[in-house]
């Protein structure tokens, strides 16, 4: 018997989630932007390319995903035998709002001697017309394995495209999109964080434009921030990602003082994932419950967007993460 979500508040709502999952054998995967709530009750808690390995990996029957669309997408191309149940299906991605397929397949069609390096923040579709995905923890190795006079179209995220560009000097085709999360990050904000924590290291994902990436001594995956902010010898950081990862960190180092740099005025709260926020417990329950929001994809699709999935997790290897310390090699816009 399952009781009606609205009867269940606090342990008795962590307690039912518990024992369906035991019920449907499944497995809980959480991104670091997730509810502090949701981290602590998932299984595995990863960036985009070590939450991609658990999926392919996972001998459960069911997959509840604690993230966005494309992840919960992922999970079901690289395991289609399971069941993959996303707790709202509207959880979507602006980067992959920004990039329809059929503008994408044309875009592909007047590049010809061009491969398509993918952000693996993308539909589905998109990744069945591209050649090799990419995760922000996973690019850097994987374009080095391909050779410099091979054209690149690199999409949707123009600022990871354009911060790899001029990190490796190679001339990529970049596709217009944006994260509308890590693009609303202040440099104001951050000048008056620096200028009142002046021995306080900066840690930027690579979704950041310039004007905030220029900035930091750190520049990675999420999974590349949080390792750089436990390891690092300050015992203060300005974190330039969605601040739901500063969860794990103080859990990590509770005795470390983690502060998030403000989007916007510094008086909204547009340095949260709105696509992110729209995961609950409650609705986690009723995905347990009901195997449903599931993902459901084409099998045409599904096989067409394992392949570069695969050359990914081929080409990223295994130790792959520490994103770069030290000052960004290139400044300017
Ligand atoms: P990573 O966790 O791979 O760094 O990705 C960040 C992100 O924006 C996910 O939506
Ligand atoms: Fe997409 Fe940005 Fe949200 Fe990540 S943080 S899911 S890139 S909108």
């Amino acid at each position: 018997m399952t009781a009606p979500v609205h009867s269940l508040k606090g342990a008795d709502l962590l307690a039912e989630i518990d024992r369906l999952k035991r019920e449907r054998n499944a497995v809980i995967l959480a991104h670091y932007y997730q509810k502090p709530e949701i981290q602590d009750l998932a299984d595995f808690v990863g960036d985009s390319l070590d939450l991609s390995r658990k999926a392919a990996a996972t001998d459960a029957d069911v997959i509840a995903f604690c993230g966005v669309r494309f992840m919960a997408e992922t999970a079901k191309i690289l395991s289609p035998e399971k069941t993959v149940i996303l707790p709202d299906m509207d959880a979507g991605c602006s980067l992959e709002d920004s990039c329809p397929p059929d503008q994408f397949a044309a875009f592909r069609a007047a590049h010809p001697d061009h491969i398509a390096l993918t952000y693996i923040n993308c539909s589905a579709a998109v990744k069945a017309l591209s050649d090799v995905i990419v995760t922000s923890s996973s690019a850097d190795i994987i374009l080095q394995q391909i050779p410099k006079d091979q054209p690149i179209i690199f999409g949707p995220d123009r600022h990871l495209g354009g911060y790899l560009a001029r990190k490796t000097g190679r001339d990529m085709l970049l596709w217009p999109g944006v994260c509308i999360v890590h693009q609303a990050f202040s440099e104001t904000e951050l000048l008056k964080l620096k200028a009142q924590y002046p021995d306080a290291p900066v840690a930027a994902h690579p979704e950041c434009p310039p004007h905030i990436v220029d900035h930091a001594e750190l520049v990675g995956s999420t999974k590349a921030i949080l390792d750089f902010a436990i390891r690092s010898p300050s015992d203060t950081i300005l974190v330039a990602t969605e601040p739901h990862i500063i969860h794990q960190m103080e859990k990590a180092a509770p005795d470390k003082t983690f502060i998030g740099v403000p989007g916007g005025d510094g008086n909204c709260n547009c340095n949260m994932c709105p696509y992110m926020a729209l995961n609950t417990l409650e609705k986690l329950y009723v995905a347990l419950r009901d195997l449903e929001p599931r993902i459901e994809l084409s099998p045409e699709i599904m096989d067409r967007a394992r392949v570069p999935l695969e050359r990914m997790l081929g080409m990223a290897g295994r130790t792959v993460g520490q994103g770069d310390v030290g000052r960004p090699v290139i400044g300017g816009s």
